[in-house]
């Protein structure tokens, strides 16, 4: 915290490990949200926020990000705040669209929570994949806002340990943790007691010889992934798809369909993985609306994630591309 962002931290007080992030989110939900309580998001997000705040009796309250650069206005940002907002959620670098968000945006969201007395819970499991120019910053290193930010991260992605659940099969190191000023780490550490206890201290040890990689590890981790995503670009360029907006930080791009199959999020996804075999999320499961159809763009996109082996992703493109060979106008009208 102190190379990466200048923080002063106490290991002693300010920190909580946890199983993964996703339990560094819900413990630090639970400890600062009661009941009625807003909070605010950006969508699309990740999927577990909206479900977790709700789960404590919050209600989640949703900002848009609009396409094609996932820009929100920062009017209607402030206008979201009420009497009852307790907290905003940021994520940056963002699944699913892979945006950073500008020092502008943070300075703006920084302002907003400090003027109204708002905690900022951030999850920055993406922190270490960010691509050329895009660099990460912690809001919490803006002025006046350590004291109000609980920093949520993960072993997940930059050590490539991710979890997946699949029914009685679930992998992953579930490494995660908060820092917070040290009252609200206490009530997280409450929660994080009640709900796991603690986190595996092999993995914990692992986790500390991990963390002290080499700068190269860090480097190479950002130019691998950057290759990748400029492959992942080409393959769906070839395939129809317009991609107006590369991917500045994390492993995923977020593609939005072209004419002949928008608002057929879940079929294309359906019918790329029957004919291809490669597989994809719907864009639908990110936005929080997707019941009612009242935001245009909630079944109009579909995330791609290219943190697979070379190989893995070679395969993929060549699936893809034997696809495209067959169809008469393209893989996109073909399918
Ligand atoms: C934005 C984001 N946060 C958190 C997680 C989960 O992290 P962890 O494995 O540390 O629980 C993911 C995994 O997909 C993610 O994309």
């Amino acid at each position: 915290m102190k190379r990466d962002h200048g923080l002063h931290i106490n290991p002693l007080t300010d920190v909580v490990i946890s199983c993964g992030q996703t339990e560094a989110f819900a413990a630090s939900i639970f400890a600062v949200i009661d009941h009625g309580d807003e909070v605010l998001l950006f969508d699309p997000a990740y999927e577990t926020y909206g479900p977790c705040i709700s789960l404590a009796g919050g209600i989640p309250v949703y900002v848009p990000l609009d396409p094609p650069y996932w820009t929100f206005d920062v009017e209607k940002f402030k206008k979201s705040f009420t009497s009852r907002t307790k907290a905003v959620v940021l994520n940056s670098p963002h699944n699913p669209t892979g945006k950073v968000f500008t020092t502008g945006e943070l300075e703006a969201i920084a302002e907003a929570c400090r003027s109204r007395d708002c905690i900022c819970i951030t999850d920055e499991v993406y922190e270490y994949i960010t691509f050329g120019i895009h660099n990460h910053v912690s809001i919490s290193s803006l002025h006046g806002m350590q004291e109000r930010t609980i920093i949520t991260s993960s072993l997940s992605k930059t050590f490539s340990v991710t979890g997946l659940l699949c029914f009685a099969n679930s992998t992953g190191w579930r490494i995660g943790w908060s820092c917070a000023p040290s009252n609200i780490a206490s009530a997280i550490r409450n929660i994080h007691i009640n709900i796991t206890d603690s986190a595996p201290a092999p993995f914990q040890e692992a986790a500390l010889t991990a963390l002290r990689s080499s700068t190269e590890y860090f480097k190479s981790l950002r130019t691998s992934y950057e290759a990748r995503r400029d492959n992942a670009v080409e393959t769906l360029s070839r395939l129809g798809f317009q991609i107006q907006f590369r991917p500045q930080g994390s492993f995923f791009l977020f593609a939005e369909l072209p004419e002949s199959w928008l608002h057929s999020d879940v079929d294309f996804v359906r019918e790329l993985i029957k004919k291809g075999g490669v597989a994809a999320v719907p864009g639908c499961g990110f936005f929080h609306n997707s019941s009612n159809n009242e935001n245009k763009y909630y079944n109009r996109f579909v995330r791609f994630a290219f943190c697979k082996s070379d190989e893995t992703l070679a395969a993929a493109a060549q699936r893809i591309r034997e696809l495209e060979v067959i169809g008469d106008k393209g893989l996109l009208k073909k399918l």
